[in-house]
């Protein structure tokens, strides 16, 4: 299959560190750390990756002061407690024939200062959010002592046995506060002019060049855009990044884009599936025409090998990074490289599991892959064969009981599965219905064919009764039957529809839609996004202070602009009391005071689930054994639904 992928699978070398294919693994923080040091979680999760073939990883931000800890989990760099802990990282990895490089960072302005009880360092006293804590201006002697904590961190990581390293200049990040005029405003010799505004940044740098001498890759991490104003643009970054490799010699250029801001920029950071697969390769393009010199790198949205090919082959950079790609699936090289394309288990670009948890402050995982950020358990080579073979029934075709049914198929059941409709899929096939969100599919469709692969008896049409169930004689029973969502009555309402019925049939609702948003999660954001998108004028009501409540920032920031273009009205802090004929009547949460929404065709609530589970308290005790995963637990999302189905066919 390499002559598939004759691009990807061919070795580069930067400076004197040799990989084995051009495909690596961006950094990326997974709340594994414990005492801010690397975790054997650590060891385990990227050992994997290795094992699956990565040329290079880039182990995750490593901060390099107190005052860049910012998170409970956050790994340091300047303490020395933490060089065995990287050199168990680095063995690991090597021993599967992968290069690891580090990530040196100082995160600046949202560092929140609660963990070394630290003030937030920064540029300028401009907070990232409005509500972040305000930072310190830096003075020269904070600039020094960054230096020196970048230096001592990259002395740490050369001893640990690490390959190489970046320096981050991107993300907004403390550097890019420097560079960038949005957040840099001092009128001393580091703000001002670009020439002022990279003062501080080349200082960094090249203490760590000088440092680490010319034979250890040093390379830097930059965003070329900041999609906002007054930000740093592609045209910027095309004159900054020459001026910054001849001041200071560099062996890599690893281009990502967007502002640390609570702003559309942050959510381009890690674009979700509303975005085109790599739509932003334009910009290390850009910078590579500008330095085609030096070794470039892209990144976003790559989640198949067939387009990191295509920008390879165009010439276009020399290494595509693949994220969440590999959190998805860590042997998705392995996978190409013996021909099992199919079996690559594809990264949707919720950010549910991974950036969504980051937010959260919770261990790193994956919707897709809930093995990830449990390797030692359940990673690679952990299924084995049961030790008795079983006929085990799953009830239910959503992606709880598709998972459920692969597992336990894997390890050598007999597994058939019952789906009452047509097809398999459950609520993912509504969710799929929005055009925006159709790559939530192949939570479908990966689980579906591996359960055919692994021989499943998959069977449509057949709904569930205790009768057909107890003739079945199965020896284990996994109810997988999702959940209906929740109707709502309202004083004067003839009919509220759902989510649903809104979605089956969009033609009935009439032009204004008064959205009632209760759930705060994709299931009601994205069905009133698209109801707008089909040219409704749509009102969304909710009783918080913000719609989405329970949707990761790092998507939302886009949502809200997009909202906002669609004309998608807000009414928050507002409970819905009654109807008067196309009158919605509201009591103002805020005041306590009446409000109303005139001129509505039809409302809509999005409210929350019921769970399907009747069949379970009708089959309790009358089969050996029986287990419920997924929304008929209680209604969810998928995220819960396919780490469930697979703890569940684990446990059968
Ligand atoms: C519009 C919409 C958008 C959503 N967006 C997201 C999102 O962005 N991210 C996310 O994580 N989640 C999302 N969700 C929620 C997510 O789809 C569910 O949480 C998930 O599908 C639950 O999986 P499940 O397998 O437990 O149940 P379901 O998907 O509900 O599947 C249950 C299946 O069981 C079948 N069944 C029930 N009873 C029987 C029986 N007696 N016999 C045979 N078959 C039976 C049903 O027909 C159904 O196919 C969305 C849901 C909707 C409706
Ligand atoms: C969970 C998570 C954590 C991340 N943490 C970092 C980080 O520590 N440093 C960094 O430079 N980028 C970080 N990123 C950004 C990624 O390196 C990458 O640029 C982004 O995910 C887009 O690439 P992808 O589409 O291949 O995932 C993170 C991304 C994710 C999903
Ligand atoms: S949680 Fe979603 S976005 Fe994150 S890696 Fe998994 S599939 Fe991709």
């Amino acid at each position: 299959m390499t002559s598939r992928f004759p691009y990807v699978f061919s070795p580069f070398r930067i400076g004197p560190v040799e990989l084995r294919n051009r495909i690596f693994v961006p950094a990326h923080t997974t709340n594994y750390g414990v005492d801010h040091l690397p975790s054997d979680r650590h060891v385990h999760y990227h050992a994997e990756k290795a094992r699956g073939g990565a040329g290079l990883i880039i182990f995750e931000a490593i901060r390099v002061h107190p005052t860049s800890i910012g998170r409970a989990q956050g790994v340091i760099g300047y303490d020395p407690r933490g060089v065995p802990a990287f050199r168990r990282v680095a063995d690991a990895v090597h021993a599967e024939g992968t290069r690891l490089f580090g990530q040196i960072v100082h995160v600046g302005r949202h560092a929140e200062g609660h963990f070394g009880r630290t003030p937030t360092w920064g540029a300028s006293p401009i907070p990232w959010t409005p509500g972040g804590p305000i930072p310190h201006e830096m003075n020269e002697d904070d600039m020094e002592a960054v230096v020196a904590a970048h230096v001592l961190t990259a002395r740490h990581l050369r001893e640990a046995g690490l390959d190489g390293l970046e320096v981050h200049f991107g993300h907004g990040h403390l550097l890019q506060q420097f560079l960038s005029p949005a957040s840099n405003v001092r009128t001393d010799a580091y703000g001002g002019s670009e020439e002022n505004r990279l003062r501080f940044p080349l200082g960094v740098l090249q203490a760590v060049r000088e440092a680490m001498g010319p034979d250890f890759p040093v390379g830097i991490r930059i965003s070329a855009e900041e999609f906002m104003a007054p930000g740093l643009g592609l045209e910027d970054m095309q004159r900054m990044v020459p001026t910054i490799a001849a001041a200071v010699p560099i062996d890599f250029v690893n281009v990502s884009h967007s502002a640390y801001i609570a702003h559309y920029s942050l959510a381009t950071q890690m674009a979700d599936m509303h975005f085109p697969r790599a739509a932003f390769r334009y910009l290390p393009a850009g910078i590579k025409a500008v330095v085609p010199h030096l070794p470039v790198f892209a990144v976003c949205r790559f989640n198949r090998l067939e387009l990191a090919e295509e920008v390879l082959a165009a010439g276009e950079v020399d290494l595509v990074g693949m994220a969440r790609a590999h959190i998805a699936d860590p042997f998705l090289l392995a996978k190409a490289r013996a021909g099992r394309l199919d079996e690559i288990r594809p990264c949707i670009a919720c950010n549910q599991g991974c950036i969504a948890m980051i937010e959260l402050h919770q261990p790193v995982t994956c919707l897709m892959n809930p093995t990830a950020g449990r390797e030692a358990e359940w990673g690679e080579g952990t299924l084995t064969t049961a030790a008795v073979r079983r006929r085990v029934l799953v009830v239910g075709g959503g992606p709880a009981g598709l998972e459920a049914a692969r597992v336990a198929a894997s390890r050598g059941h007999d597994v058939t599965l019952w789906e009452r409709e047509f097809e398999v899929g459950g609520q993912v096939n509504l969710a799929a219905r929005i055009p925006t969100r159709r790559e939530f599919t192949y939570a479908r469709t990966f689980f579906e064919e591996q359960c055919r692969r692994l021989g499943v008896t998959i069977e449509c049409g057949v709904e569930a009764t205790v009768d057909r169930v107890l003739a079945f004689r199965p020896d284990a029973v996994v109810l997988a039957t999702g959940a209906r969502p929740k109707l709502l009555a309202i004083p004067g309402a003839a009919h509220v529809f759902s989510t649903w019925e809104a979605l089956l049939k969009p033609a009935a609702l009439g032009h204004h839609v008064a959205f009632i948003e209760a759930d705060g999660n994709w299931q009601s954001v994205a069905t009133a996004e698209h109801l707008a998108e089909l040219g409704k004028r749509v009102t969304l009501i909710t009783g918080g202070v913000a719609y989405g409540a329970r949707i990761t920032i790092y998507s939302m920031l886009a949502v809200r602009p997009r909202l906002r273009e669609k004309k998608v009205r807000v009414m928050p802090l507002r409970a819905v009391r009654a109807v008067e004929g196309r009158a919605v009547v509201l009591e103002d949460l805020s005041t306590g005071e009446p409000d109303r929404l005139d001129g509505v065709d039809s409302i809509v609530a999005a409210v929350g689930g019921v769970a399907e589970d009747r069949l379970a308290h009708e089959l309790r005790g009358r089969v050996p054994e029986l287990r419920m995963v997924g929304d008929c637990v209680a209604p969810r999302t998928a995220l819960e639904a396919i780490f469930e189905g697979h703890a569940v066919g684990r446990a059968v």
